[in-house]
């Protein structure tokens, strides 16, 4: 089946088409159109995003389409972001897409962005499929969840407060870096060196004294460690030599944290595979951190490209073919939601 895909959520309007069937999908197309002005106010201003996207869905999806060289006609379902997001930005893909499926008789498959996410490794690596642990980590979300199957979602952990691209976001405003900060902290904190770091911040919700149950072993939380890089900065006394030391020492506290607890998911569930998911997930720290502590047991981390990691359409029509296969479709009364609980929660 091939399926045109539709994001809208956020700053980014994208387009894509799959084509495939069951585990075996490959991505034809893929046009992402990241959204510059919201650089000039340090973060996404709602408004100007919705105008924004209306104005490039149409070439953004025509572009898409040629480039995999198919037609709307050709569509065997068109898939969309129907939450969560921005209810104005995602109400251009939504109506777009439905609007689309409609007009050519075939099915609309609203998609959970968050289930794009979980998706979206598995288009470059087809062995990161289930059963496995997903660290899905954006700049909206953080969540630790064991994927039993396709639509089959454990929730175990979330996070608190921040996001951990939130928290990234965060920092780079403290240190003066640009939106979206995460790659700049990164860089910033790889700037550091072998040196041994002066700055240490503590782990987050991280406690050997934790057991399975507690209601802080899998959830998270960084705003304790925002405020934290904050007091560093302020009480600093030579912040352009301390800068590359407090991006390090944040980054190293975040990702240690998010390793424990996903080794944690791991070891509850039995299973053998990570699959990382979301803008965090092109950080190469993050990624080399999971790995060298699951290395060892044997078990395999999989990481999308930075491509698939940020928001794109290419995993909302990856997980639009899997709901279009059993059937899932969207009555065209489906809206647009800021919030909404993702699809195929199992209750333990
Ligand atoms: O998944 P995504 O594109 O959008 C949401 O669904 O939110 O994630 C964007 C987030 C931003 O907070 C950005 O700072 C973060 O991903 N990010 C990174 C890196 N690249 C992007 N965070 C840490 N290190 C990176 N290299
Ligand atoms: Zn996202």
């Amino acid at each position: 089946m091939r399926v045109l895909g539709i994001e809208t959520s956020c700053d980014e309007t994208s387009a894509a088409v799959v084509e495939g069937a069951g585990e075996d999908v490959a991505l034809r197309s893929l046009v992402i159109l990241s959204q510059d002005a919201h650089r000039i106010f340090g973060g996404v201003v709602p408004e100007l995003a919705s105008r924004a996207h209306l104005t490039a869905i149409v070439p953004v999806v025509e572009r898409a389409l040629a480039d995999a060289g198919t037609g709307a006609a050709s569509l065997d379902a068109v898939a969309f972001t129907y939450a969560p997001g921005l209810v104005g930005a995602l109400l251009v893909g939504v109506t777009f897409g439905k609007a689309l499926a409609w007009a050519n008789r075939i099915p609309a498959v609203g998609v959970h962005h968050m289930e794009g996410h979980l998706f979206a490794t598995s288009l470059e690596h087809p062995d990161a499929r289930p059963p496995f642990t997903a660290l899905l980590v954006s700049g909206g979300h953080t969540m630790l969840l064991d994927v039993e199957d396709w639509g089959r979602y454990r929730m175990l952990g979330a996070t608190r407060d921040d996001a951990a691209g939130e928290a990234f976001d965060k920092v780079a405003k403290l240190l003066g870096l640009p939106y979206p900060g995460g790659p700049h902290v990164e860089r910033l904190a790889s700037a550091h060196g072998r040196e041994p770091n002066r700055i240490r911040f503590t782990r987050p919700m991280l406690r050997s004294d934790q057991r399975p149950g507690d209601p802080d072993y899998y959830d998270v939380s960084f705003s304790g460690l925002k405020t934290a890089v904050l007091n560093a900065v302020r009480t600093s006394d030579d912040l352009e030599r301390d800068r590359t030391g407090i991006a390090r020492g944040f980054q190293d506290a975040l990702i240690d944290t998010l390793v424990a607890k996903t080794v944690r998911a791991m070891d509850a569930y039995g299973r053998e595979r990570v699959v990382l998911g979301g803008g965090v997930a092109c950080n190469a720290s993050l990624v080399a951190a999971m790995r060298d502590r699951l290395a060892p047991r044997g078990a395999v981390v999989y990481a999308p490209s930075p491509r698939l990691a940020t928001d794109n359409a290419a995993m909302i029509a990856r997980a639009g073919v899997f709901h279009a296969e059993r059937g899932e479709w969207s009555p065209l009364e489906l809206d647009a939601f800021a919030s909404a609980p993702l699809p195929g929660l199992l209750d333990s």
